[in-house]
């Protein structure tokens, strides 16, 4: 793996769910390095198609390169946009998809980056895109919102609870000049936690306020409402034209859907809307409980200590 590569998690947890079969049409909404794309083409073969998505072009292409390679692998069709209009896309292209899946975040490569922003522990300018087309950047938020709203967006975006002394702090540093770099800002918010507190926290201090500023410049929950809206809207034309209305969807009837969250902002609406989708008889859930990583998988790779895979059949199971 290249110094900036990314491991996919769950692994055989995905292709055991989603179970890729051949001559399918599969969409990995998050491609990423590709990892999970290029397993689940090798299932589906020469006669399957791959339709992949990435809000970071550079990420994208690493993933279509990967894809491509897979010897017999399906038709690779790449898109740069986010998984908010995956219905749109899929409608466009006249295609009903067979297995979804979205693995949430960010890459490895992305974070240890320093040029993208994203990481308090190396330098670099604050941006925190994942997108770099994007119109706002960390920094712009960081130095423009009032007190008020910084303080809103780490409290409701980083479950952080001295949000208020962070948004003080910033609020007084930028008076100095703005803060333009992921190093400063760390710098500062590590400044609102008392002394003592620092070094018994487990964790960087500044690790919810940078959550917090990643979620609100990406709106990282609102594309997972978009897209947990698609699937809710298409699992519900696949059951009308199961019951023999004609109409198509994007979702076929069968359709296995997987979700990996990385922490409780993600997995909570993904836990609710699927919850509610398994109630209206849209969606059945493959497996009792969501998967997590094996202990050895935690050691190998400590990323996936955090993430649940929530899977879900169209139709029933
Ligand atoms: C955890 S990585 C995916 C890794 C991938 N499964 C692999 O095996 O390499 C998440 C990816 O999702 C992309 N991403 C985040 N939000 C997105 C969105 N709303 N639409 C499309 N891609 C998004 C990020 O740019 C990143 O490349």
């Amino acid at each position: 793996m290249s110094e900036l590569g990314h491991t996919p998690v769950l692994m055989g947890e995905v292709l055991s769910a989603l179970a890729p079969k051949v001559g399918e049409v599969a969409v990995d909404c998050t491609a990423g390095h590709g990892g999970h794309a290029a397993a689940v083409a090798l299932r589906l073969g020469p006669t399957g198609t791959m339709v992949l998505l990435d809000m970071d072009g550079g990420n994208l292409e690493i993933a279509r390169a990967r894809v491509e390679a897979v010897s017999d692998g399906p038709r690779v069709l790449a898109f740069h946009e986010s998984f908010a209009g995956v219905a749109s896309l899929m409608d466009r292209l006249e295609l009903r998809a067979d297995v979804v899946l979205a693995d949430l975040g960010f890459a490895s490569s992305q974070v240890d980056d320093a040029s993208r922003g994203l990481s308090f522990s190396r330098d670099g300018p604050l941006d925190m895109r994942l997108n770099p087309a994007a119109p706002v950047t960390a920094a712009m938020l960081v130095n423009t919102s009032g007190e008020a709203e910084l303080e809103r967006v780490i409290r409701e975006f980083g479950e952080e609870r001295l949000s208020w002394a962070i948004a003080r702090k910033i609020v007084a540093a930028r008076r100095e000049g703005p803060i333009q770099t992921t190093g400063r800002l760390a710098e500062v918010v590590r400044s609102a936690f008392p002394a003592g507190a620092r070094h018994m926290m487990g964790i960087d201090p500044a690790t919810r306020t940078f959550q917090a500023l990643r979620i609100a410049v990406n709106d990282e929950l609102g594309h997972l409402d978009a897209l947990l809206d698609a699937i809710e809207r298409g699992a519900r034309v696949a059951a009308t034209g199961a019951a023999g209305s004609g109409r198509g969807g994007w979702l076929a009837v069968g359709a296995r859907v997987g979700v990996i969250t990385f922490h409780s902002l993600e997995d909570r609406p993904v836990k609710q809307r699927l919850s509610a989708g398994v109630r209206d008889g849209l969606l059945a859930f493959i497996g009792e409980q969501p998967a997590c990583a094996s202990d050895a998988e935690v050691l190998a790779n400590p990323r996936s200590r955090s993430a649940k895979l929530r899977a879900v059949v169209v139709g029933s199971l």
